[in-house]
């Protein structure tokens, strides 16, 4: 667990001006390096990187993966120049990982690429040091791991073992394949990482009768998936239905044939041992399935019940909180079974889904057989059992009578007053028929806004504020709620983090996740922001907690190259080495220097990649 915060911190750094350049920006007296790109090995069995595109699929599942996400330094032994850093490897871009771009063969993905954007996917555990200033990755670190949408996992909680998840390759249903498109992340008080599955739905392909869960999600109706991975099947290399299984049509094919529950094992918060490298990945399907974006924990308290939260990002989705069975004991922190740890606090317990009401209080509704629908009737005259709500937690959501979100990106959890932080990026969809809410309050939201919740694990209802509302400087004062100068204007806030002292750090994904649909990314690229927030009630309840006659409190920390989205926070527990990740640049970063504020000047195959940001004097960040 996190230190107290000292009540005296404050930022010790001038906010920075927009900046629409091909490289990084920090603030004078900081530096900035590019630490483990997309296709860097991690170990001996990869070949380097190869600028033209020729790398192979093994050198990808033996070398760090593409669009990096989320992310988690791990200390080894507490160091701050020495850990394990997990990150997340959220999607990928075809045309920069082949030579030429994706093909088709006679309608059909070779299976060589195909594979190759599989490895592209999943997670990295690596191994990283500083030495002489910089951090570098242990090559052959027996801790240096990939997670691939192709390796084996555990399907633990109520849908591991039952019909739902029974495949050719898992005949009880307790394992699956890969995890896919992992977006945001989360952590545990007791030492692991949760990767977060977020837009896994639309690989899938069911040109037949979808059933209502999977429309609710998303599945593809075809005629192909995403990637139309599914498109390589009987190729003679296949193994056991691996691209086979992206497609989940009714077939009536054979038992040893019929894939159509491998979709069911996707959509999960997935946790990961980085310090046992033999560990295998477990999906917790108890905290539900939908596109989750992060998953923050409550601030531990001995003898009570913990709390995950968890954003579900897409247009009118929901924000889930799950709450454990067992009460926390803080002797498990530091127990070296921690996947067992995580069996205890998170295949038992009661997912629940937020309901914000007008008047600044709020109301967590359980997704249980029991609880009411808010038409009449309860949950268990439309779902028969516990598997069947976790399955289909969407629908559940909707039947209970949930707040439609504008888009539930990363939640983050204030280190000493627990309050709890969500990001909502945009909805350009909400409109005079969806209408607004109190929580909700802008028509065409293309800004966002950042809203907060004080809640305790054991009690069903929370008090909610809005902690900053995204809009450029321009604005008029009914979108500009916050007052946002040119010196904090944001939109699009998605990555979200606090660090032990109690500092925010807010990051946007504006260029292209907001389309460009605002002002703000007419201004700058995207951007970190800092801030330190107080807690709830310091705020009237009648406006926004950040306004015109305190935002010069949030300052502009960072800002990326053209069109990259930046997202990912981890630190050092010392916070003199802060790592970020610059995610879908389109030419950064300059091929022939470490220094990630070299404007870059290619022209072909951007490299996703993490950032390292240290003061020239080596002392912490921010203050
Ligand atoms: Fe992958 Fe919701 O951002
Ligand atoms: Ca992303
Ligand atoms: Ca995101
Ligand atoms: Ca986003």
């Amino acid at each position: 667990p996190d230190p107290e915060p000292p009540a005296s911190v404050k930022l010790g750094f001038e906010s920075l001006p927009t900046s629409m350049t091909d490289g990084c920006v920090v603030p004078p007296g900081y530096i900035a390096h590019v630490l483990a790109p997309w296709g860097t090995p991690i170990n001996d069995n990869a070949l380097p990187w190869d600028k033209n595109g020729n790398n192979s699929s093994n050198d990808l599942l033996n070398s760090m993966g593409m669009h990096h996400d989320g992310m988690h330094f791990f200390p080894l032994e507490g160091s701050s120049t020495e850990g394990l850093l997990a990150v997340n490897h959220e999607y990928i871009d075809e045309k920069a990982l082949h030579p030429n771009g994706p093909t088709l063969v006679n309608g059909k993905r070779p299976a060589e690429e195909v594979r190759k954007e599989i490895n592209a996917h999943g997670v990295a555990i690596i191994h990283i040091r500083r030495s002489n200033g910089r951090w570098d990755i242990v090559q052959n670190s027996r801790y240096n791991r990939r997670f691939t949408s192709a390796t084996a996992m555990k399907l633990a909680g109520p849908i591991g073992g039952t019909d739902w998840v029974k495949t050719p390759f898992s005949p009880n249903g307790t394992q699956v394949r890969g995890t896919n498109n992992n977006c945001g992340n989360g952590t545990t008080p007791w030492g692991t990482y949760i990767t977060a599955e977020e837009n896994w739905a639309a690989c899938f392909v069911n040109t037949g009768n979808r059933p209502a869960h999977q429309q609710r999600v998303g599945v593809s109706a075809g005629p192909v998936g995403r990637y139309q991975w599914e498109t390589a099947a009987k190729d003679p290399s296949e193994v056991l239905g691996e691209f086979a299984r992206f497609n989940v049509t009714e077939t009536g094919a054979s038992a040893t044939e019929d894939w159509r529950n491998e979709v069911n094992g996707f959509g999960y918060l997935v946790e990961i041992d980085p310090y046992d490298p033999n560990s295998i990945a477990t999906k917790r399907t108890s905290m539900g399935r939908f596109a989750h974006e992060g998953c923050a924990y409550s601030k531990p308290e001995a003898g009570k019940p913990l709390a995950f939260y968890s954003g579900d990002d897409s247009r009118f989705e929901y924000v889930y909180r799950f709450v454990s069975e067992a009460n926390w004991d803080p002797k498990d922190a530091q127990r070296t079974d921690r996947l067992a740890v995580g069996a205890k606090y998170l295949d038992k317990g009661t997912l629940y889904v937020a309901r914000f009401n007008e008047d600044g209080s709020g109301e967590w509704l359980a997704l249980t057989g029991t609880s009411k629908g808010k038409d009449g009737g309860t949950l268990s005259d439309k779902f028969k059992t516990l598997e069947e709500i976790l399955i289909n937690t969407r629908g559940a959501a909707d039947f209970v009578g949930a707040t439609p979100m504008d888009r539930p990106e990363w939640t983050a959890t204030h280190p000493s007053n627990g309050d709890i932080y969500l990001t909502l990026t945009n909805n350009t969809s909400r409109n005079a028929s969806s209408g607004t809410n109190a929580a909700n309050p802008r028509l065409n939201n293309v800004n966002g806004h950042v809203i907060r919740w004080h809640d305790e694990p054991g009690s069903n209802k929370f008090q909610w504020d809005i902690f900053v509302f995204g809009s450029d400087s321009g604005a008029d004062a009914d979108t500009n709620r916050s007052g946002l100068t040119d010196l904090n204007q944001l939109a699009s806030p998605d990555g979200l983090g606090f660090d032990s002292r109690g500092i925010l750090w807010i990051q946007t994904d504006n260029g292209i996740d907001g389309g460009r649909k605002n002002n703000v990314a007419r201004a700058t690229n995207d951007q970190m922001l800092a801030v330190i927030p107080g807690a709830l009630a310091d705020s009237s309840g009648t406006g926004p907690a950040i306004n015109a006659s305190n935002q010069s409190d949030l300052r502009r920390f960072f800002v990326g190259p053209n069109e990259a989205e930046i997202t990912g926070f981890a630190m050092t527990p010392d916070h003199t080495s802060l790592f970020l990740n610059i995610q879908h640049p389109v030419n950064w970063p300059a091929y022939d220097t470490h220094d990630a504020t070299v404007v870059s000047m290619n022209t072909v195959r951007p490299r996703s990649s993490t950032v390292v940001i240290q003061r020239a004097d080596g002392k912490p960040i921010a203050v």
